[in-house]
């Protein structure tokens, strides 16, 4: 079936949520990364949770309330807080996005991104990136109030464009992201940056790239 609309998730595929972390590792240490990777899950795990316990806070809140916890399992310097959380609002695109994403454009199709970040935090990152222009929509979950892979946030597309689910090319480095997208009906491809495990869910993609360039090659 032909794509109507790529759509990509932000954090880990577009954006490498691991550099607010490494622009401080001269004062966090060695520890960095593994602190990095700590902060990372527990804050999808509070999605989880929270998604689970109906009990909804926005990503921004769940951003700083995994990273609080995180600093303190690492023993991190309070005082970095506010640098921390400022940083994660600048991360930056892996190198390949923006050549890809304008590549892509040119061949007719409508990009969108689908994340659970707000719509202010998707804005400032597109925009501090010169990204803008190059999407149709910028898909939050907080239109639904329910973090992926709830199928109400991948319904969001599917509603307003008005196309099957399976006419959407959906792109995740996240593993359970890109299960929950294909159980929905999407196209869903991995982007395996690190050469991972995928997981057992249900699904397995038919396509698996290790950076976006390669998706210019099955479009
Ligand atoms: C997002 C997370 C899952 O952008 O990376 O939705």
């Amino acid at each position: 079936m032909k794509t109507k609309s790529i759509i990509f998730d932000a954090y880990g595929t577009l954006f490498d949520v691991n550099s607010a972390a490494e622009k401080c590792k001269d004062k966090i240490g060695d520890k960095w990364e593994s602190f990095a990777n700590f902060w990372r899950t527990t804050q999808l795990e509070y999605t989880w949770l929270r998604s689970l316990m109906k009990r909804h806070k926005d990503f921004w809140q769940v951003t700083e309330d995994s990273l609080d916890k995180s600093m303190k399992v690492y023993k991190i310097d309070m005082g970095m807080k506010n640098d921390l959380l400022s940083l994660y609002k600048v991360l930056s695109p892996y190198p390949e996005v923006k050549k890809v994403l304008e590549d892509l454009k040119k061949k007719n199709v409508k990009l969108a991104i689908l994340s659970n970040g707000t719509p202010s935090l998707l804005n400032e990152l597109v925009q501090n990136n010169n990204l803008k222009d190059l999407f149709e929509d910028l898909f939050s979950i907080e239109a639904v109030k329910v973090y992926k892979p709830d199928s109400k946030v991948y319904d969001l597309p599917v509603q307003k464009y008005k196309i099957k689910p399976q006419e959407i090319t959906f792109l995740s480095a996240n593993t359970w992201d890109v299960s929950g997208a294909g159980n929905y009906g999407y196209n869903s491809i991995w982007v395996n940056r690190n050469n991972l495990v995928f997981d057992n869910l249900d699904f397995k993609p038919k396509n698996e790239i290790n950076n976006l360039t390669q998706l210019l090659d099955l479009i």
